[in-house]
């Protein structure tokens, strides 16, 4: 494949850290897996509340499988103390793939998240012993008083990765969405079993472009121009451990430009005017990453970023017959649209803080290419 080309085709590409959420924002976004041209999504527990055992992942992954029946879903569990090494042997057996942790107050839905690794080493340990994979979010939550803050509560973070892959070498771990030039630095010094997402997002954005723009905001947040370098180097490599996981993350507008209308009033406003955490690219996701990768002469490596990479770590062959074709785009048909609206809201006014609407990454942008 060169630059020149006009088309390209990726057998059956597979998104590895995906939101598809519950409810009314499940029944609008989950369709857009397929729709984004991708075949496999990875879903994340972060609920309200959490999937904190087998079972209740099992019944999420029937109801994303009833509103999206052509898509694969691999479906996951929250860290947590109710998490058992028992219950991770049934969960295994349900065919659970991973666990994923997030750290306590650093993302959306994470307060019951975990401040100390050690106590879970049991968890870890059978999830070694059924090839389950660990998930982690890679940050440490911010402390003035230790100097973390968000632009470098994940270099922080990175002593906890080699700690628990030198206590469980054998568990498959990944370090998800990572965006600084550290974090890969740490998983290319790890053994085989550590993996890494990357972020179509975390490709294109640094501090400049969330300053003050919630569209573009989300945790971890985009880092310095020499961090999203390295991320653009290790996929312009193919290093078969780095691979897609969107973490596309879709946020009701209201949340994400918070208002004195959609939050009451202007006291709400002072004690919780933070804007959503969570950049949504489900619905242009294989374009943009086509369009992105060619911006930085790594489209060649497209096929292995999307597919093949995170399928040979997460040992999801690849389905037959589910190559997605994708041609260069004319004119404007692959402008990117202002507003996803979920149709039962679409009466509903501009200024009703109900109305559920998402905006995506790149709104209103052109993409190089499209889905033929
Ligand atoms: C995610 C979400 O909204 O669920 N937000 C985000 O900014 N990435 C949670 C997460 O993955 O951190
Ligand atoms: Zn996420």
């Amino acid at each position: 494949m060169s630059q020149a080309v006009d088309s390209i085709s990726v057998p059956s590409p597979a998104d590895f850290h995906v939101h598809l959420r519950q409810g009314e924002m499940s029944a609008l976004v989950t369709p857009h897996v397929a729709s984004g041209g991708m075949d496999l999504a990875y879903v994340m527990p972060n609920l309200a509340p959490p999937l904190t055992n087998a079972k209740q992942t099992v019944d999420y992954v029937h109801s994303l499988e009833k509103l999206a029946p052509g898509t694969e879903f691999c479906g996951t569990m929250y860290l947590c103390p109710e998490l058992t090494p028992d219950e991770i042997r049934r969960a295994a057996k349900a065919h659970i793939a991973g666990v994923k942790s997030y750290p306590r107050g650093v993302t959306t839905n994470s307060d019951g998240g975990i401040e100390n690794y050690e106590v879970y080493y049991p968890v870890f340990a059978a999830m070694e012993e059924t090839n389950m994979v660990l998930n982690l979010h890679g940050e440490v939550p911010s402390d003035a008083e230790e100097g973390v803050c968000v632009l470098n509560a994940e270099p922080r973070f990175l002593g906890h990765l080699k700690k628990i892959h030198s206590q469980f070498p054998k568990l498959r771990i990944v370090l998800e969405h990572a965006t600084t030039r550290a974090a890969v630095e740490c998983v290319r010094s790890c053994g085989d079993t550590v993996a890494c997402s990357i972020t179509p997002h975390h490709l294109d954005l640094i501090v400049d472009d969330w300053a003050g723009k919630p569209i573009n905001f989300c945790k971890p947040v985009a880092k310095y121009p020499d961090d999203r370098a390295a991320l653009r180097e290790v996929i312009r490599e193919g290093h078969p451990r780095f691979f897609l996981g969107s973490d596309s993350a879709p946020h009701p507008l209201a949340n994400k430009y918070p208002s004195t209308t959609s939050r009451g009033s202007a006291d709400a406003l002072v004690h919780d005017c933070g804007c959503a955490a969570g950049i949504y690219t489900q619905p242009i996701l294989l374009p943009l990453c086509a369009t992105l990768l060619e911006s930085f002469g790594a489209l060649d490596n497209l096929g292995k970023y999307v597919s093949e990479n995170g399928r040979a770590f997460y040992q999801r062959p690849a389905r037959p017959g589910r190559e997605v074709v994708l041609r260069r785009a004319i004119g404007d048909e692959s402008k990117v649209p202002s507003v996803y609206v979920h149709p039962s809201h679409a009466h509903k006014s501009e200024e009703d803080p109900t109305k559920l609407e998402v905006v995506p990454f790149y709104a209103g942008k052109q993409l190089a290419w499209v889905i033929a």
